[in-house]
């Protein structure tokens, strides 16, 4: 029995030295130590042993049981560090690996450019006013002075909403919604969105944004207006920037100029951006009219002001040196990729 007992150890042990996995550990206990096991099978034979012998053979067999045991245990240790250990190295991070760009998005280029306009006149003390785009016929035209069947309102080809109702074709109107709430002194810009049914070309679509500004205090001269227009516009364009004022007529101004400035294409010497004027129109502005600061409840005895009003994207066309409204409006990532 003795000799049986070693046999089963050495077999034992031979197995478990080739054993790979959990599984083959499992399959080798069962083998030498279950129920049904080689060990359980020697045990049972115990009965016919003498006296003497049986403790003999007892304690060897549990050292062997034991011994088995022990082997297994170790086995099963060694196995799960191995596994452990593999499973860390699929985990690893290699951290010196370069990353993976993400694609960020961008501020649409008239986003910038408003942003950049709206600093710039903030830097200036003004405040910044929004309104309706779907706006009475009041405050788009009479109130600004043009009553109806003026010839202005053919220059500015209206969306009618209903009779008295109008998609604002200017923000100018944002003068007389500000002056009804607000006392001077007034600094204010207001943009957004205005709608005219021109047809879309290169310079004109019939969606597009204008800035409006509004100052009204005491004496406000026509020299005021020519100092922060000018101011602003060498902001925006840079210190060489020459900027000129013409003549022009609004009936909600009085006198009324619109102001250009040198080509930024040529510098002013005539191309087909500037088409070969060498200035570019930026802006329409002059002194609020006397009737429009009445209509406002403002005394025109003791306060003036002066307005402006900009395209937005024929601002933005300037500074990026682009030649057409349009990519503006398609959205197309080539393009806006660009700013
Ligand atoms: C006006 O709209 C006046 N309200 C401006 C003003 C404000 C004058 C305050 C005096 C005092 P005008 O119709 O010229 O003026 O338009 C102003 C600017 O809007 C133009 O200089 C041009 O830059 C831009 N603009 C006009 N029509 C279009 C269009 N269809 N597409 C894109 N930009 C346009
Ligand atoms: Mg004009």
């Amino acid at each position: 029995m003795k000799e049986k007992l070693e046999q089963i150890k050495a077999s034992a042990l031979d197995v478990l030295k080739n054993a790979s996995d959990l599984a083959a550990l499992e399959e080798a206990r069962i083998k030498f130590l279950g129920k049904k096991g080689e060990m359980t099978a020697v045990m049972k034979e115990m009965r016919s042993l003498t006296a003497e012998e049986r403790p003999v053979i007892g304690a060897l067999a549990n050292e062997i049981r034991s011994s088995i045991e022990n082997h297994i245990d170790t086995k099963k240790a060694e196995i799960a560090a191995k596994l452990e250990e593999e499973k860390l190295k699929d985990e690893v991070i290699d951290v010196t690996m370069p990353g993976r760009t993400q694609k960020t998005g961008k501020l649409h280029p008239l986003t910038k450019v408003m942003n950049n306009i709206k600093d710039t006149f903030i830097g200036m003390g003004f405040e910044i006013a929004e309104g309706p785009e779907v706006e009475l016929d009041y405050y788009n035209f009479e109130a600004l002075n043009i009553p109806p069947n003026h010839p202005a309102r053919d220059t500015q080809d209206t969306f009618y909403v209903e009779d008295n109702i109008v998609l604002r074709t200017q923000t100018s109107g944002m003068q007389v919604r500000v002056m009804e709430k607000k006392k001077p002194p007034i600094r204010m810009i207001a943009p957004g969105k205005v709608y005219r049914s021109d047809a879309l070309d290169a310079t004109h679509s019939p969606v597009f944004h204008q800035i409006e500004g509004l100052v009204v205090d005491k004496g406000v001269t026509m020299a005021d207006l020519k100092g922060t227009i000018a101011a602003f516009l060498k902001e925006l364009y840079g210190e060489k920037t020459k900027v000129r004022f013409r003549p022009h007529h609004f009936p909600f101004t009085e006198p009324s100029a619109e102001a250009d400035i040198s080509c930024f294409a040529c510098g002013g010497k005539g191309c087909s951006m500037c088409k070969g004027e060498g200035w570019i129109e930026i802006l329409g502005c002059g002194m609020v009219h006397p009737k429009v600061l009445q209509n406002c409840g403002i005394d025109p005895e003791i306060y003036s002001g002066f307005a402006f009003g900009m395209g937005l994207e024929r601002v933005a066309m300037g500074k990026y040196d682009i030649n057409d409204i349009r990519p503006f409006f398609e959205n197309d990532l080539r393009f806006l990729s660009q700013f």
